[in-house]
């Protein structure tokens, strides 16, 4: 890894300077330098969805996330999708029931967070696409898609 610099990020609001080299992945920049510990480790190889963040809005896997690249940018972790869980998505998750273990949670939530943020109303095959490469070895999946209807609902 090579260090080059102080790192200026924007992390849930908040602007930050991060002493990390450049390459290392956004995913261990939240959890072991800013103790976000809320976004999960599941693959480290862009498989499995449990490291979703969004950056400037979007979902994206911070296990292969070079810190770098998201210098001057919008991180959002699940710690700052909602000051006080009030998130639709968060709202619809509760009513739900979804989680089980909750290891893969955060990943989901902030993917279906962004999934409503450019498509307040996907159909099926929208979820269904959107959420594919989220895994649940709970096998959450028919709660999470209930979920993200209801969220979808809930912002009429
Ligand atoms: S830990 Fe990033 S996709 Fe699995
Ligand atoms: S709730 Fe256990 S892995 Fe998804």
């Amino acid at each position: 890894m090579r260090w080059a610099r102080m790192l200026r990020l924007r992390v849930n609001g908040e602007d930050l300077e991060v002493d990390a080299p450049d390459d290392m992945p956004l995913l261990w920049v939240l959890r072991d330098v800013l103790a976000l510990t809320g976004t999960k480790y599941g693959c480290g190889i862009a498989q499995c969805g449990a490291c979703t963040v969004h950056v400037d809005g979007e979902a994206v896997r911070s296990c292969v996330t070079p810190v770098s690249s998201v210098a001057g940018r919008a991180v959002t972790t699940i710690e700052g999708l909602s000051p006080d869980r009030s998130h639709p998505v968060q709202r619809a998750w509760i009513a739900e029931d979804v989680p089980q273990c909750g290891y893969c949670q955060s990943g989901q939530i902030m993917g279906a967070a962004a999934l409503l943020a450019r498509n307040p109303r996907p159909d099926g095959a929208a979820i269904d696409e959107a959420m594919r490469g989220h895994l649940c070895r709970c096998g959450t999946y028919a709660r999470i898609r209930r979920a993200i209807a209801r969220a979808a609902g809930e912002d009429a």
